[in-house]
């Protein structure tokens, strides 16, 4: 079924299909957490994706339980935005050789993933009130919780610690500091920078 087919004829059929996807969707991601943790050389952020991969599992559940309240069979329909971001997390992860680098490419990818599910989330729980399914509402924005919490511990790590472990692995360059030095005084004269 494709998008704007005759196959969705009412909200309903939207609603259905965007919970398939999503269904799709969690399948994917619990299949390429896996081998993030494998690449993820910090031990925190290796945990952060464990934790992660458990709560997926918990949440293609919730989404076992929303189908069965709406008594439809849990079925997935292909996703191309969340083939297109693990494809792309992939290969952008093939390209670095640095593990400090590589942590940084990992969160923003996972993030990209964090943020698809939230905007996903967001739309059918607010489609499930307006349907009158508060219980299906319930579980969905169970997940959504779950994902902005998660976005939110991976903006965390990211910022405390793995961005500035991979920035020190810039390699000096005369223009580079320039603009370093340019920011340090833009700092100093109390000037806010934009
Ligand atoms: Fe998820
Ligand atoms: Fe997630």
């Amino acid at each position: 079924m494709g998008w704007f087919t005759a196959d969705i004829k009412n909200v309903d059929d939207l609603f259905l299909h965007s919970l398939q996807d999503i269904y799709y969707a969690e399948h994917q991601i619990e299949k390429a957490l896996p081998d993030m943790i494998a690449k993820a050389s910090d031990a925190e952020l290796k945990k952060g994706f464990s934790a992660h991969l458990k709560q997926t599992k918990g949440q293609i559940k919730r989404l076992d339980q929303a189908f069965k309240k709406l008594k439809e069979k849990p079925k997935g329909t292909k996703c191309p935005a969340i083939d297109g971001i693990i494809e792309e997390a992939n290969d952008i992860a093939g390209e670095v050789d640095d593990k400090m680098v590589l942590n940084a490419a990992l969160i923003a990818a996972a993030q990209a993933v964090e943020h698809y599910e939230i905007t996903r989330y967001g739309t059918l729980a607010a489609w499930a009130k307006l349907l009158g399914r508060a219980d299906v509402a319930r579980l969905l924005t169970a997940n959504l919780n779950e994902e902005k919490a998660t976005d939110k511990k991976l903006n965390g790590i990211a910022k405390r610690k793995i961005n500035k472990k991979a920035l020190a692995k810039r390699k000096p360059r005369p223009d580079r500091v320039e603009r370093v030095e340019n920011a340090a005084l833009v700092a100093a004269s109390g000037i806010p920078s934009i």
